[in-house]
């Protein structure tokens, strides 16, 4: 089956039309062609220009605040500016067409929710939050001031810290559950947009392609899933995703207001 280009097999339209359940994990790559960098693009990514261990570690926010949290102001602002792109939208539409759809991402920008999605499992937390590190206190949807001090918790006066998972911190531990489960159940799991390298995230294709699923990546480049995925499509997750859905489920709906 063909829609513009890119070719689908046939036994994958079928396998996603009857799923009783689809799971899509998303990584940075579905929200590149929004405007926000990916981490490990070579040239683009952060992590070729910053060392995560001095932005995105607990060590690194004890050692200097100020300038982990600047880091984070910054792309928080980005992330604000910015817009849900046709990928995050075939996503969201996937859900109301699908009998069930669970999206996990390791994003932290809430790309997905702005786009419609709704069953959405946050692995690494998200960027428009700010909390206490000793759980006191947390602030959603945190509207930076400008050239603002890092601000501290109104009861234990330690600075708060962006609601994300840091290197060598714990993931949630109901959304690694709900993230696991989902990879156990579904028949048919999308790996999208990311490097497949960051663990638990990277485990649950594997788990899904363990447990009998039908495994896709979708991704410009090859990663560690590559080989053994059941089928891959090399291409931006924004061109990608609107011919899959056309290819599985017809044209897609008028995009909704979230
Ligand atoms: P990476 O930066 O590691 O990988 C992004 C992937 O997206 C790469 O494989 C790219 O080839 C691919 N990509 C680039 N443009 C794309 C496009 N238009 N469409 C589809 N794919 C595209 O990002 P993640 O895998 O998300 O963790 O990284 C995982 C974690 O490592 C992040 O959550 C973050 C990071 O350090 C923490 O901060 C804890």
């Amino acid at each position: 089956m063909s829609t513009n280009g890119v070719v689908f097999p046939p036994e994958l339209v079928q396998a996603m039309r009857q799923a009783g359940h689809i799971v899509a994990s998303t990584g940075a790559g579905v929200s590149a062609e929004s405007g926000v960098p990916t981490f490990r693009d070579a040239q683009t990514g952060f992590w070729a220009q910053f060392k995560p261990e001095e932005l995105a570690t607990p060590e690194a926010f004890a050692a200097n605040p100020e300038r982990v949290w600047q880091w984070y102001a910054v792309r928080r602002r980005r992330v604000r500016e910015v817009q849900p792109n046709p990928g995050h939208l075939a996503l969201a539409e996937m859900e109301r067409r699908a009998r069930r759809f669970t999206l996990i991402t390791q994003n932290v920008d809430r790309l997905h929710q702005r786009a419609g999605s709704r069953n959405v499992v946050e692995l690494h937390g998200c960027i428009l939050s700010v909390r206490c590190p000793r759980g006191h206190h947390v602030i959603e949807d945190y509207q930076d001031a400008a050239d603002e001090a890092v601000p501290r918790c109104p009861l234990c006066q330690a600075y708060l810290r962006p609601a994300v998972v840091w290197f060598g911190e714990e993931l949630p531990a109901h959304a690694l559950e709900a993230a696991d489960t989902a990879a156990r159940q579904c028949e048919v799991f999308l790996s999208i947009g990311t490097s497949t390298l960051v663990y638990p995230a990277a485990q649950l294709p594997f788990t899904a392609l363990e447990c009998g699923a039908t495994v896709v990546e979708i991704n410009p480049q090859p990663t560690p899933l590559t080989d053994s995925a059941t089928y891959t499509f090399h291409g931006p997750s924004g061109v990608i995703l609107p011919q899959l859905l056309k290819a599985v489920w017809g044209e897609m709906a008028a995009p909704q207001n979230p």
